[in-house]
């Protein structure tokens, strides 16, 4: 982002109308609802390059680039996006950002810095908590877990005693009490405001630079009724999806050339146990999901990562998506599954760190994880499934391999399935075509088709969304509530529509990194049937969306009453029946 506010890009893009301006470099052609020419950008005979003028972006199906006005201008004159603003501003008869605009960038800038200071002071205040309450339940709690005084300074591990301390010291020190909500420090109830961590254990996160940025607050208590973390939420200058627990300590071993790999794990603790018995190129994912942005951060420290999570079966899953998401930003990425333990500190603690340091040394790639691991899924002595999982084996290769790799991962499933190496090879050649010819689809299991058609409704909701064909779009927030990219496009749009103010697709591309490959392109240029044919599917997509979030929940209370007290088990199951009769009168 250019650091320039929105409001003048927006009325920069407003003053220059794509068509207007493409026109002056390329020889346009009107067709069906778009602009046409050849491509300018690459080498071609047949226009594949499109503009959308009620849109106000570009696209070119041959190579892919897409983007807005400023995009255009940057890349035909070859100079940066600030340049090109100039540029379009002057043609406008715009003033840059005067002062004024520039002391409103001043402003954000001390807000952010404000917020740093907060952070770092309750850090402080937490960690010396601990440090003169040695008897503190906190305090008790983290001897119980075998954590170094040296880790304790390293990590700057703290506690929060009560609910009020930290607010009247934050007060003493001249914070406001909207700064410390705004924070991530505070929470109001009513008309106070009160520690958000009280009487939690604290791990501070840490940005790349080493500035505290968030909390994580322990429950210290075995009370079902606390969530085991409280986590800072979103703030001006925390975003959970870019950031990872100990990165700021590998890129350190970085700077020094001491770092070659990476060991990612869920936990904290697993983290800092990891640091404690000397393997300190260990970071945590805090327990989510692996985003783009988040393998884009270690890309720039390493190429090679250990996957190391929770050996329980959602560790299980948070190893496949894992896998997906590393791998596709360019990573080499090898697996390790936990055995005899729950997670890396239980089994450093049971067998200690040389056994540990052996079981990371027999990692295995991530392909191969993959082919043996799903194999377990299959009968394979049946001919049916054995079919079946060689089709999902050659896709996933397909996807993943070089041809070199290829006959390497080939003799795998060769041992496996036993079947000729020719014949397994010949199919290959022919999945390498069908999945050249769509778009590359992960192992055809129900789970995926199921996955693919949410991220397709989704897609449909937000398009509907975008060009203005949805109206209440309240209506669709249980569908985003994650860090995805959809859910942070929809909370876009939707500040934008709670503020009254308009939005086009033209914006987006100042405000998210869009390339080919992401599925805001796809929002961008859904292809839209006619209205009431659309109408129709978004009633089915909503019902069928619905459906499938009361499933998960299904599945969510499912797992709790896995090992819930009998009392507790009635609630459940009554919560249970009320699900199936909202599924039922869905469905209906
Ligand atoms: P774990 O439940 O494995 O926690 O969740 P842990 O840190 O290993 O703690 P112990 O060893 O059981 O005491 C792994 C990570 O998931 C995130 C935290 O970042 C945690 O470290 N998490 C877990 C949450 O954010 N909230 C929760 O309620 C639970
Ligand atoms: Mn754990």
């Amino acid at each position: 982002m250019s650091g320039l506010p929105s409001e003048f890009l927006d009325l920069v893009r407003e003053k220059n109308d794509i068509v207007d301006t493409a026109s002056k470099y390329l020889t346009l052609k009107r067709r069906g609802g778009s602009y046409w020419a050849c491509c300018p950008f690459h080498n071609e005979k047949t226009p594949s390059f499109s503009i959308k003028q009620d849109g106000q972006f570009f696209k070119c199906f041959g190579c892919g680039e897409s983007g807005n006005v400023i995009n255009f201008v940057s890349k035909m004159e070859n100079i940066d996006f600030m340049s090109a603003v100039e540029l379009l501003a002057k043609n406008a008869g715009l003033q840059m950002p005067s002062d004024k605009d520039a002391s409103e960038m001043q402003r954000l800038k001390q807000e952010r810095d404000r917020m740093y200071e907060i952070l770092k002071v309750t850090a402080e205040f937490y960690h010396n908590n601990l440090i003169n309450n040695p008897n503190s339940k906190q305090a008790n709690y983290l001897k119980s877990r075998n954590l170094s005084e040296e880790m304790i300074e390293k990590f700057k591990i703290g506690a929060s005693l009560n609910y009020d301390d930290l607010i009247k010291y934050l007060l003493k020190r001249g914070f406001k009490a909207e700064e410390m909500i705004s924070a991530g420090v505070a929470g109001r109830e009513k008309n106070s405001i009160y520690d958000f961590y009280s009487n939690r254990l604290i791990f501070p996160i840490f940005n790349s630079f080493g500035d505290v940025v968030a909390f994580s607050g322990r429950s210290v208590e075995e009370n079902p009724e606390h969530a085991k973390y409280k986590n800072t939420p979103q703030t001006l200058i925390f975003n959970k999806s870019e950031t990872l627990f100990g990165y700021n300590f590998a890129r350190e071993l970085k700077k020094q050339h001491m770092l070659d790999s990476i060991v990612i794990v869920e936990g904290h603790i697993d983290v800092i146990m990891c640091h404690q018995v000397g393997i300190t190129n260990t970071i945590g994912c805090m327990g989510t999901a692996f985003t783009p942005l988040h393998a884009k951060r270690l890309k720039q420290l390493v190429d090679n990562v250990i996957l190391c999570l929770d050996g329980d079966s959602a560790g299980a899953n948070a190893t496949y998506k894992a896998i997906d998401t590393l791998k596709s930003s360019g990573l080499n990425v090898r697996v390790v599954r936990l055995t005899g333990a729950k997670d890396p500190d239980e089994y450093i603690k049971k067998f200690g760190k040389e056994k540990f340091l052996e079981f990371l040394e027999n990692s295995i790639d991530c392909v191969d994880f993959v082919l043996q691991d799903s194999a377990k899924k299959y009968d394979l002595t049946s001919n049916f499934d054995k079919n079946n999982y060689i089709n999902q084996a050659l896709n996933y290769i397909s996807k993943f391999s070089t041809p070199a790799e290829q006959e390497i991962y080939l003799n795998e499933v060769q041992k496996l399935v036993k079947i000729p190496i020719d014949a397994l090879r010949r199919s290959m050649n022919n999945t390498a075509i069908a999945v050249q010819a769509h778009e590359p689809e992960l192992e055809q299991t129900q789970e995926n088709l199921k996955d693919k058609y949410i991220v397709d409704s989704k897609i449909l909701i937000l398009a509907g969304i975008l060009y203005k064909k949805i109206k209440n779009v309240e209506n669709f927030s249980g569908f985003f509530n994650t860090d995805d990219e959809l859910s942070v496009l929809y909370r876009y749009l939707s500040e934008k529509i709670n503020n009254n103010k308009d939005f086009n697709a033209s914006m987006l591309f100042d405000n998210f990194d869009i390339n080919s490959k992401s599925l805001i392109d796809k929002v961008i240029n859904f292809n839209f049937p006619q209205d009431e044919l659309f109408n129709k599917l978004l009633n089915d997509t909503t019902k069928r969306l619905n459906i499938y979030m009361l499933e998960q929940e299904k599945e969510r209370i499912k797992t709790l009453m896995f090992n819930c007290s009998i009392d507790e088990r009635d609630g459940y199951l009554k919560k249970l029946q009320e699900i199936t009769e909202k599924i039922n009168k869905e469905k209906k």
